[in-house]
């Protein structure tokens, strides 16, 4: 990749480790240089912001690419291919794309293309960690990193990011419940009602399960009407336990927990039914301590043959899952995904605007900065 010294384009970064330090900078836009013959340059259309972000704004996650001042943000992009270079393969101007997040380390991991499940200690995450992110207005990638989307779903695709995660969580617990042989989940419990567990709610209704999502918000609540729109059943923590939910709508096959918040994690365990599978998708960068009956977890877990699984990030494989789950609610639940982007806001500069949906709960599901139109 080559910069284009004439031409400067906008991105909104900061400064990991200093908190609140969001700024415009102006940077040189990316070009193809006549050696990237296996490159794209992608012109971003919109990108949506997530608890990651906020973690980073607060200077608790985040680190700046060695030797850059600041860091470039956004890694949950949809945009469309400008230019591909001679050697690209399946990708054309004017194609619309999500680019993954991580790059490859150097584990065994890492060398087949699967780099979310690296044993790196150091990862590398556009948007996140040591790599530039895509709240700009241009990147050039490799196809490797970039995902086609159906012209259908652009409307929608900006969501692909946080849906990847979601699909590579559930097909990891599928895998591993090969080891039943007869395995056929029936319900399940998603522990959280914000854009994870929305979009888990979805993907597990799209499969067919029966699914209660849990929060604490009592009804009316906007995401509680959207949980019981796809045909789950919502219900707040305050009115019902996850204990008694067990008992009186259980057993559990599946529990996908999306609520950030640790201690849920043995009510969990607990709630789980037998030979059930439990997924841990929250990114805790905190250092709560509580105090458990580990006994009492620990015995239902052995007598129960039960599983937890920890997964975080995607490769393009589940971005994939993400788009044929996004054709299959698209078609049953027409118009459902979009109403999970509650707030646009318009224009890279407007980024003060857009960060503050971050921290300002009421009514916001998916903030996202509309960077560019497409015509
Ligand atoms: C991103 C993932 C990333 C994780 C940890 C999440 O917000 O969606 O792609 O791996 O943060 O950095
Ligand atoms: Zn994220």
């Amino acid at each position: 990749m080559k910069s284009n010294g004439s031409l400067e384009i906008k991105a909104v970064a900061v400064c990991p480790g200093r908190k609140n330090s969001a700024h415009l900078v102006r940077v040189p836009k990316p070009e193809l240089a006549p050696g990237d013959r296996n490159k794209v340059l992608v012109k971003v259309l919109s990108v949506g912001v997530d608890g990651t972000d906020k973690e980073i704004l607060a200077a608790e996650y985040g680190a700046s690419p060695s030797g850059d001042p600041f860091l470039i943000t956004g890694h949950e992009s949809f945009g469309v291919v400008e230019k591909a270079g001679p050697d690209v393969v399946g990708l054309r101007p004017g194609d619309y794309v999500v680019a993954t997040v991580r790059r490859p380390g150097s584990s065994l991991y890492d060398a087949i293309g699967t780099y979310d499940m690296s044993t790196d200690d150091t990862y590398y995450e556009r948007g996140i960690n040591l790599r530039h992110g895509f709240l700009t207005e241009y990147y050039v990638e490799d196809p490797e990193y970039v995902v086609k989307v159906p012209s259908g779903l652009k409307e929608v695709a900006v969501l692909l990011e946080p849906a990847s995660v979601v699909e590579k969580g559930i097909a990891q617990a599928f895998e591993i419940q090969r080891r039943l042989r007869v395995w056929r989940p029936r319900k399940a419990a998603v522990l959280g009602a914000g854009t994870i567990g929305l979009l888990a709610t979805m993907a597990l209704r799209a499969r067919g399960l029966e699914v209660h999502t849990f929060s604490k918000t009592e009804q009316p609540y906007l995401n509680a009407a959207l949980v019981e729109e796809i045909g789950a059943t919502y219900h707040s923590t305050n009115q019902l336990s996850l204990r008694d939910a067990a008992a009186e709508l259980g057993p559990f096959d599946m529990i996908f927990e999306a609520t950030g918040f640790s201690p849920l994690v043995f009510d969990a365990m607990e709630a789980l039914g037998k030979n059930g599978v439990l997924i841990l998708s929250s990114v805790t960068g905190g250092s709560r301590t509580i105090e458990v009956p580990a006994d009492r977890i620990n015995l239902g877990f052995v007598l129960g043959n039960k599983v937890m699984v920890g997964t975080v990030n995607a490769n393009r494989e589940y971005f994939e899952m993400g788009v044929n789950d996004f054709s299959k609610c698209e078609l049953t639940w027409p118009g459902w995904l979009k109403k999970l982007l509650t707030h646009r806001v318009v224009g890279l500069e407007n980024f003060n605007e857009l960060l503050a949906l971050l921290t300002d709960g009421d009514g916001v599901i998916k903030p996202y900065c509309e960077v560019a139109q497409h015509v």
